[in-house]
């Protein structure tokens, strides 16, 4: 991202002021290091409100009309950045994992993913691509649920055209099977977006899904939370996910110290949860 020089200085109690509305809306951790990323990227929306001061375009935040600026202001400041099968062995493990599953299950097993903090929907693509790759959505139903709390990377994803620039982990066996090209994009087709269904869905709120998961991928997602909300979350996915599934996180992420006893470790940031507790150590 570009230094704009148009944008205010950003004094730390404007950093604090913005940090405090940032967390308590998207979970998201804005330390005094991360100053310059702010300035930067919420300069836009200060030009376009016409403020001249970070404490004007706060207070605007905390007024009553300010709930219509917090999406574009939680957009701004998410990171967005994704590509196709990133961190291949997940969807290897996925694959592994469901072949398992349908096998014991038989027919009329509902397959049911959860792709959290999804961005603009390489993830889910590359889910979808994945099980595509085998018999397993011909004979089973597949449903991918995709969520994101930043509506714009949302409606990209939706769209589901990619530009050149963003083709990186499909091969072109990938691109001639799953999407339709020009010399610009390339448009998934609908064999792949069928199984996808999206929606926005902030992690910190009621999550409004009834039935549990057999994989949840939730990767370099919360890097951006601090230890508590990072333990809390991971704390919904082990109710939300059926016994013998799996939790991805990205690949500098790790489970919280205080959850270590709700899942064990079985891959590379790969997480099954444990149906009960493990009995204390005698000596404990
Ligand atoms: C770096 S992207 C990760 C994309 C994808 N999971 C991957 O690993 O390639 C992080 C995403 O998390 C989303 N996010 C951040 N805070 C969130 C929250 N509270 N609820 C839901 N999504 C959130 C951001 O909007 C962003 O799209």
């Amino acid at each position: 991202m570009q230094f704009s020089h148009s944008a205010p200085e950003l004094t730390d109690s404007e950093l604090l002021a913005i940090s405090r509305i940032v967390y308590r809306e998207s979970g998201i951790n804005l330390p005094p290091g991360k100053s310059a990323m702010v300035r930067t990227r919420l300069a836009k929306r200060l030009r376009s409100l016409a403020f001249s001061s970070f404490s004007d375009y706060s207070a605007y935040l905390l007024s009553d009309d300010g709930h219509t600026e917090i999406p574009k202001l939680i957009s701004a400041l998410t990171t967005n950045v994704s590509h196709f099968f990133r961190e291949m062995h997940h969807f290897d493990a996925l694959v592994d994992l469901l072949k398992t599953r349908v096998k014991a299950n038989g027919n009329g097993t509902e397959i049911r993913i959860w792709s959290a903090g999804c961005a603009t929907g390489q993830e889910p693509i590359s889910i979808a691509i994945a099980l595509l790759k085998t018999s397993i959505p011909q004979k089973y139903r597949v449903k991918v649920l995709a969520t994101d709390i930043d509506a714009e990377a949302l409606s990209f994803a939706e769209a589901g055209r990619y530009p050149r620039h963003m083709w990186q982990g499909l091969s072109e066996r990938d691109l001639a099977d799953y999407f339709d090209c020009t010399d610009q994009d390339a448009s998934v087709r609908r064999e792949v977006s069928d199984l996808i269904h999206y929606k926005q869905l902030n992690l910190m709120d009621a999550w409004p899904m009834k039935s549990k998961f057999d994989a949840i991928f939730c990767r370099n997602v919360v890097i951006y939370f601090d230890a508590e909300t990072k333990a809390r979350i991971f704390r919904r996915f082990h109710s939300q996910m059926i016994s013998g599934g799996h939790l991805f996180l990205g690949h500098s992420e790790r489970m919280s110290e205080e959850n270590r006893d709700l899942y064990e470790k079985v891959g590379i940031t790969t997480y099954l949860p444990r149906t009960s507790q493990p009995r204390s150590h005698p000596c404990q």
